[in-house]
């Protein structure tokens, strides 16, 4: 089994990984020395702080150990990805890979002997989204029957929220003046769309009315935002979405908690002042990080 997305987990599955974060970080002793033995290769061809962290720090706690690899460092950037995932497949336990392309991280997925965790690439970041589920039945003691509103450019981490929540029982309404073409998954929103719990709507006032949270995330994805030759394009978006920033404006009489998978970049999509609010669960969210990743690690080495 490997974890590229959601699309082969039925909602009572992901239900369970949730859950299974949650019990994670009520009883870490228990878990201890559940991946006794075990290696999880990472292999990042993009930059990483949570991602990196989480997973590495979460093979240490369940007993095992992982091994981060710059994909520049490697023979991966010179050769063919399935002649050498046949290769790391073979010395490994698990693979976690964050790629710039869903297409290369399918080919590895296809060569693999062991099972392959999407780290983000432009289509997903799916280990992102069961923290945040986890992160809301927290607060919420249940995930049936909430909102979530998310504002900001209809992306990866948008995608997997809506499979997330959709699949999980939660109404998710997008407020996504852009929309990231490479992360485009026609079948995941119609997907969505039959289960009558998610809508894409410009009304950011009205959106956020009754909602349980508001979520934003970077306008601008990471392998861009230093980038010079997408420093035109860098500065139409952030004209286009400051009417879309959170801010206290937007959240005046709402009392949604605020929700941001990070990294931050203050003053565009959120306000500091909302950052720092104490309807803020951003930090606590991150935390969750690692309990997303041991969920993630103990099902896909059938430890549950
Ligand atoms: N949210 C997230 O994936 O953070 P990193 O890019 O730092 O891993």
């Amino acid at each position: 089994m490997h974890l590229i997305n959601f699309k082969g987990l039925s909602g009572q599955q992901l239900m369970e990984m949730v859950d299974k974060a949650i019990e994670v970080k009520q009883n870490p002793e228990k878990y201890g020395k559940a991946l006794d033995g075990k290696s999880l290769a990472m292999i990042f061809q993009k930059t990483s702080t949570r991602t990196r962290v989480s997973f590495e720090v979460a093979m240490t706690q369940l007993g095992g150990h992982a091994l981060y690899i710059d994909w520049r460092t490697t023979n991966f950037a010179i050769a063919d990805i399935y002649d050498e995932t046949q290769y790391l497949s073979r010395n490994v336990d698990c693979i976690m890979a964050r790629f710039l392309r869903n297409a290369d991280l399918q080919v590895m997925a296809n060569a693999s002997r062991v099972p392959v965790i999407n780290g983000c690439d432009e289509k997903y970041h799916p280990s992102q989204a069961i923290a945040d589920l986890m992160t809301m039945k927290e607060k919420k003691g249940k995930l049936k029957g909430l909102k979530l509103v998310y504002i900001g450019v209809h992306n990866n981490v948008c995608n997997s929220l809506i499979e997330g929540c959709t699949k999980t029982g939660v109404k998710i309404t997008t407020v996504t003046p852009i929309f990231n073409k490479p992360s485009r998954d026609n079948e995941l929103l119609e997907e969505a769309k039959k289960t009558g719990l998610y809508e894409t709507t410009l009304d950011v006032k009205q959106a956020v009315k009754d909602a349980d949270f508001v979520y934003t995330d970077t306008w601008v994805d990471m392998e861009f935002f230093t980038d010079p030759k997408f420093a035109a394009e860098k500065e139409k978006r952030l004209r286009l979405m400051m009417p879309y920033q959170i801010n206290k404006e937007l959240l005046h009489g709402s009392s949604a908690y605020i929700m941001h998978d990070m990294p931050i970049h203050r003053g565009y999509e959120i306000s500091s002042d909302v950052i720092e609010s104490s309807k803020s669960i951003i930090y606590e969210q991150s935390g969750n990080r690692l309990y997303s990743a041991k969920a993630i690690l103990l099902k896909l080495l059938g430890k549950y």
